[in-house]
């Protein structure tokens, strides 16, 4: 295998390459203005809403919200791997594409090895199966026939606290391996033990992690096994059983089933998220093969992002129980950021004692598939939920249903799934939508929202704007002010997306910020400050640096990589660096005077939205956004 690809050769690579080159010789690209545009490449369109900056390095649709880089571009556009769009764009600059050195190979040499010892134990667990009625009944209790645990490769660890220790620790580099990828665990050195080397692990030092559990591995999108997941037969604590984080396996990112379900399907049209192993495997007997679960961990971004490179239709499904519906909850913050026209994001909620597993057991595919095809539409389910918590009937309920609305609105992408969302709740707040969308800042003028999820705030022209259409003449001190106003009128969220945009667009006018403030907003505990604060830091680290090698250092964050190609893209008046610099600077000591109250209010609304206040706290509420209302002192 490869070496890494170094981050600092992906700077150089950025800085070497000219994107309207890259994207020109794909798409014709005609001048406009100081940018390029074209028919958007990405959806079918008669006027162009394509554009090019060779300044930013940066493309942006404003129909359909395409985004990113020059990298990101072969990537979405030519569909090539990261590897292969950096080697292409080295190929053009006539650059060789360094990995790094020995070190490197070292790591994936030690990687392989591991993968080959979670296969061979990943095949003893199997065999363990063929030998144990005690297990092979077990599975039968719970429905399950001979292929279906063949298709999942699904195993059982015996009794005994040294198996696989013994099979597979028999020398100290074997238990360091089994050590490494969670399957054993260390002793507790007792007081008196003779002392051992740091990190090895001595054979009486080591235990079996699964006893006596029916074994589930999880395989990643290349059939290699990471981890496992262990059920105790019958009763017993815990239930369910994990292995911990390793080199191998990060739960935040895994989907168990996603592999089984492609070897099994061609094309994958649909993702059902159920919660267990489990529900999965009994799922798919049932002839439901697009079911994957989390494991054990709420839905994260990187999942989201996952599913999404898979298909645009997710359905997540949770218990009818209280557990369920907070769970479910939660998925839908995390989801906000990724509802987008041309995707599907809806909730299935089982009757209460029931989950997917017994369910499907009871009533059978059919019954099942038709719930899954009448599950709750996001925008439903965020409507009815915030309705549920306040008093429609009255104005102050359905001023606070807006209110408490605001900021998970504002974490949607703008567009035609967020103006859907605003008219729904419209509908439930008995008010004409365009008026509702000018009240919570997201009719695309000045917009507002909670923290680094806020509205993208496109002060200027709306997004239909053409290049420098909303770019008031750089220089002069009116367009300042009008910031300056623009800014004072919009929220909070609106005033950090801007920031943030504007460090993303003009990494060079950060400069103007103390490197004292930006310690300050690190510390903020505010994830938006802490993603301006990262932003200034690297702008302060490097003065040359470009918008698109800003952008790419995000890459292995995807939901932040995403916010920040969208605030990249936003318009913004066109002003020197000084202007620019003066304006953040002044957003920056503002962002930090608020951060008290506000941080606050943030909680309150955050808590309203999901188990609502006492009484107390709705006064406290009321009196922190009086007082923020534009006009107050
Ligand atoms: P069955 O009882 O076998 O049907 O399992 P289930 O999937 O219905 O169980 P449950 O709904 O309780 O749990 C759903 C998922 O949460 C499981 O598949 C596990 O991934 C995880 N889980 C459940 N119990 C535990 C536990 O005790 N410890 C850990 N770490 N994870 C658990
Ligand atoms: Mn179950």
């Amino acid at each position: 295998m490869a070496g890494r690809i170094p981050k600092s050769f992906i700077d150089e690579l950025l800085a070497r390459t000219d994107i309207v080159e890259v994207i020109g010789s794909r798409v014709p690209l005609r001048k406009a203005g100081r940018e390029w545009k074209a028919n958007c490449p990405f959806h079918g369109e008669k006027t162009p809403s394509f554009y090019v900056s060779q300044q930013k390095q940066f493309y942006h649709c404003f129909g359909c919200g395409a985004h990113g880089t020059a990298l990101g571009f072969l990537i979405d556009h030519d569909r090539m791997s990261f590897p292969d769009a950096v080697e292409d764009l080295a190929n053009r600059a006539g650059l060789e594409v360094p990995r790094e050195g020995q070190a490197e190979t070292t790591r994936d040499r030690l990687q392989d090895d591991l993968f080959a010892l979670t296969a061979n134990v990943d095949q003893h667990f199997r065999d363990c199966l063929k030998e144990s009625d005690r297990a092979k009944d077990y599975l039968k209790s719970r429905g399950l026939v001979g292929e279906t645990a063949v298709r999942y490769h699904l195993g059982y660890a015996p009794s005994g606290w040294d198996n696989l220790v013994r099979k597979f620790g028999q020398t100290e580099a074997g238990r360091y391996a089994l050590l490494s990828v969670g399957l054993v665990i260390e002793r507790e050195p007792k007081p008196g033990d003779a002392q051992r080397s740091a990190g090895a692990a001595s054979s009486a030092g080591v235990y079996d992690r699964f006893r006596d559990r029916v074994m589930f591995p999880i395989r990643d999108s290349r059939g290699r096994v990471v981890g496992f997941g262990g059920r105790v037969i019958d009763q017993g604590e815990p239930k369910y059983l994990n292995s911990p984080e390793t080199p191998l396996f990060h739960k935040g990112r895994e989907l168990y089933g996603l592999y089984e379900a492609r070897q099994q399907l061609r094309n994958i049209a649909r993702l059902l998220v159920v919660e267990g192993y489990m529900d999965v495997v009994r799922l798919a007997q049932a002839g439901i093969h697009y079911a994957v679960a989390t494991l054990g961990t709420s839905t994260t971004p990187e999942h989201l992002n996952r599913m999404f490179r898979v298909c645009g239709d997710v359905v997540f499904c949770f218990d009818g129980d209280k557990a369920g519906r907070t769970a479910a909850w939660r998925a839908l913050e995390t989801a906000l950021p990724f509802a987008k026209e041309g995707r599907q994001l809806k909730f299935l909620f089982l009757p209460e004692g029931h989950d997917p597993d017994t369910l499907v057991a009871e009533e059978g595919r059919e019954a099942f598939e038709a719930r899954v095809e009448h599950a709750m539409p996001l925008s439903e389910y965020l409507v009815t939920h915030l309705a549920s918590q306040v008093e429609l009937d009255t104005v102050d309920g359905r001023a606070r249903l807006a209110e408490i609305a605001r900021p998970l609105l504002g974490r949607v992408p703008e567009g035609v799934y967020r103006e859907l969302l605003v008219d729904r709740l419209a509908r439930e707040v008995k008010m004409p939508a365009p008026r509702l969308a000018a009240l919570l800042g997201l009719d695309g003028g000045a917009a507002s929202g909670g923290g680094f999820g806020g509205g993208p705030g496109s002060a200027g022209s709306g997004r239909a704007g053409g290049p420098g259409s909303g770019g008031a003449p750089g220089g002069s001190s009116a367009p300042v002010r009008r910031v300056a106003r623009e800014a004072g009128r919009a929220g909070r969220g609106t005033l950090v997306s801007q920031a943030i945009a504007r460090v993303v667009q003009q990494p060079r006018a950060a400069r103007a910020v103390e490197a004292a403030e930006v310690a300050e907003l690190r510390a903020s505990g505010e994830r938006g400050l802490e993603v301006l604060a990262e932003l200034i830091e690297s702008a302060h680290a490097e003065p040359n640096l470009l918008s698109a090698q800003l952008l790419e250092r995000w890459r292995d964050r995807p939901a932040e990589h995403e916010r920040l190609g969208e605030l990249a893209a936003v318009r913004l008046p066109e002003l020197d660096d000084a202007a620019v610099g003066r304006e953040l600077a002044g957003a920056v000591t503002r962002l930090l005077q608020e951060l008290g109250p506000d941080r606050r209010l943030e909680a309150l609304i955050e808590k309203a939205g999901q188990v609502g206040l006492t009484d107390e706290e709705k006064l406290e509420l009321r009196a922190l956004q009086v007082r923020r209302r534009p006009g107050a002192p």
